[in-house]
């Protein structure tokens, strides 16, 4: 075995996969080429390739390279891929879509409305690529954060003909984020398998990698070990080169996992230790890790020596993701939740910080399950029911069996999350399992309110409703709110008659319980569904309808706000002038609050206008 010193990182071996990655980049419109293939393979250098060809045609190049660790932090890999490009043409976008933006990028502290800041990542996209072609290069897509992955996908959907690729890499036996999977198929994928290296490549590469040229029985042995995997081969060649045998005598390997931990093995145990903190935070600051491992710069230097871990741009990380989830997997339970627990303690952000305590928590605990249902709250303020869903399904499974209410109350927002999530088919089971467990109580009501929201059959949306009414007798607010829904699912049924008697109701238990805003959307359902049953417009219903919403300080969700309903009706009467000035009213409400409530909004006024004659506006 002759020693040569190693000189370059060039890629070896790989002339027909960079000619298609190459054809692909002739594009002039959107599209996406998906990388395939077992760890190790060689995915990261080819979509590097990838970048390099695209950065000298001189392409905007935005990236992201979500860690396995990362993939429950909300908006890391957006925040990643969208970086300073941002910065150039965020001035240029709507006022809601910037603030959502940087608020779900943590520029600034500001809620996050989803589909403002979906709409502003097409923006950036589309701003973008009116100056050059864009690549969005995703390595291991499969840890892309949900709340990315679905921001993401909403806005490459969304594109047509602007020239804004995808190129991303997905580990064999590792699925992609559903909603990335059905954006790629949408914009059209290429799959690119990356198969095995021939021997020739693999022996050049250890050639230059480490500069070994091993004799050729101990590349063959390499090579059929290693059946053709570069990462396999070089750790191979690497230890057989420490022991000195030429990989002659040292018995092989059977996988890269238990590779990777005999390399581990040769580091000292704080070495280690210190390296399942990294592994446990993804690349994190090394400020971070100073307040979490003592003396960190001792601890990490035996790996940084070794190649295990690397700094880059003021972050920690490894070398190689095989390294961190060896780390990570090879690592007993108990020592995993120490190093979860320690860092729930130390990381500055707060949603991090539950991360952590729900993953080094086993067993029910109140306190641990009041803290993760509070981010799970700022989560979904923050734009990420994604992740509010998970992080109240920890909640949950660490509350107390005893306590009743408060797992009946973390289902139930599990359940909303999920929903607002657009994951409607777990939300769905969820709420099934807690009508099934429940009494009969407001929690079980709520439950069926929900799920009402879901099903798709009306009937079967009216029998829920009625159950629900069950569920809440003798407490008239409750009473006055199912009765409402109720009310509005009867008009959407064309039972006018009914509706008319439901709304009836509500409002009598509405004004019994004293609450007002039951009570305005009380009257208003009434209105519309007389207006639809072929009655004149019930004026004086609708007015005192609306000034019961002032009075309670416009606090009715848009979908039931009796001015809405209210503009409807004129609408209905021809009287547009009356119709489009509520309606404006509505929709400046709309926009404060958040952009999925005014596309309601937006659909009325388009009406009005159509009906105006105005087909412009
Ligand atoms: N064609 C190549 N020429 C030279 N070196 C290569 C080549 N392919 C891979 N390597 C080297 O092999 C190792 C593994 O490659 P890479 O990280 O690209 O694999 P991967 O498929 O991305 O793995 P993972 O699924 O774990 O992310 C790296 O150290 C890389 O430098
Ligand atoms: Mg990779």
């Amino acid at each position: 075995m002759a020693t040569a010193p190693p000189t370059t990182d060039a890629l070896v071996g790989r002339d027909a996969e960079l000619e298609s990655i190459r054809a692909f980049l002739t594009r002039s419109t959107a599209g996406a080429l998906l990388l395939e293939g077992e760890a190790g393979i060689g995915k990261t250098m080819l979509v590097a390739a990838a970048v390099a060809d695209a950065t000298e045609r001189g392409w905007q190049v935005l990236e992201c390279r979500p860690a396995a660790a990362e993939a429950q932090l909300p908006f890391a890999a957006l925040a990643d891929a969208l970086g300073d490009a941002v910065d150039e043409v965020i001035p240029a976008l709507p006022a809601p879509q910037r603030t959502a933006l940087l608020g779900a990028l943590r520029r600034i502290e500001a809620d996050v409305d989803r589909l403002a800041l979906s709409s502003g990542a097409l923006g950036v996209l589309r701003a973008l690529a009116e100056y050059r072609p864009v690549i969005l290069a995703i390595d291991d897509a499969q840890w892309l954060d949900a709340p990315s992955a679905n921001v993401l996908a909403f806005a490459l959907r969304r594109l047509t003909d602007e020239p804004v690729v995808v190129v991303a890499s997905r580990r064999e036996g590792e699925a992609l984020p559903p909603a990335v999977e059905a954006a790629l198929t949408a914009i059209g994928v290429e799959r690119l398998p990356v198969p095995p290296l021939s021997l020739g490549a693999i022996g050049r590469i250890i050639r230059s990698r480490l500069g070994l040229s091993l004799h050729r029985p101990a590349l063959i042995r390499i090579h059929e070990a290693s059946r053709g995997n570069p990462f396999f081969a070089l750790e191979l060649a690497a230890a057989a080169a420490t022991a000195g045998d030429g990989a002659g005598a040292l018995p092989v390997p059977e996988t890269v996992r238990e590779l990777v931990q005999r390399r581990l093995a040769a580091l000292p145990k704080d070495a280690r230790g210190g390296l399942l903190v990294v592994a446990a935070l993804g690349h994190p600051a090394t400020d971070v890790l100073a307040h979490a491992v003592e003396d960190w710069q001792r601890v990490v230097a035996p790996a940084l020596d070794a190649g295990i871990l690397e700094v880059r741009s003021g972050r920690i990380g490894f070398a190689h993701p095989l390294l961190a989830s060896g780390v990570y997997g090879g690592a007993a339970e108990h020592e995993r939740r120490a190093v979860h627990d320690m860092l729930a303690r130390v990381v500055p952000d707060p949603e991090q910080r539950a991360w952590h305590l729900a993953h080094a928590t086993a067993r029910a605990d109140e306190d641990v399950a009041t803290t993760l249902e509070r981010a799970a709250a700022g989560a979904a303020v923050r734009g990420a029911p994604e992740t509010a869903a998970e992080l109240a399904e920890h909640a949950h499974r660490l509350t107390p069996r005893e306590h009743l209410d408060e797992r009946a109350s973390r289902a139930l927002q599990t359940a909303t999350y999920a929903w607002a999530a657009g994951d409607a088919t777990r939300s769905r089971g969820i709420l099934v399992d807690l009508i099934g467990t429940l009494g009969p109580s407001p929690a079980r009501a709520a439950a069926r309110q929900l799920l009402v929201k879901i099903v798709d059959d009306i009937a079967e949306t009216i029998d829920l409703l009625g159950d629900a009414l069950d569920d809440v007798a003798g407490n008239a607010a409750a009473e006055a709110s199912v009765l409402n829904l109720l009310a509005r699912q009867r008009t959407w049924a064309g039972d006018f008659r009914g509706a008319i008697r439901e709304a009836e109701t509500a409002a009598r238990r509405a004004a019994e319980s004293g609450s007002t805003a039951e009570l305005a959307v009380a009257l208003a359902r009434e209105a519309q569904a007389r207006v639809c049953s072929g009655e004149r417009t019930q004026h004086e219903l609708l007015d005192r309808a609306v000034a019961l919403e002032r009075e309670g300080g416009d606090s009715i969700p848009v979908g039931d706000s009796p001015t809405r309903i209210r503009a409807l009706c004129a609408l209905w009467d021809d009287d547009l002038e009356t119709a489009w000035e509520l309606a404006t009213a509505v929709d400046r409400r709309a926009q404060a609050v958040s952009e999925s409530w005014r596309a309601i909004v937006l659909t009325t006024l388009a009406e009005i206008e159509l009906r105006r004659g105005s087909m412009a506006n």
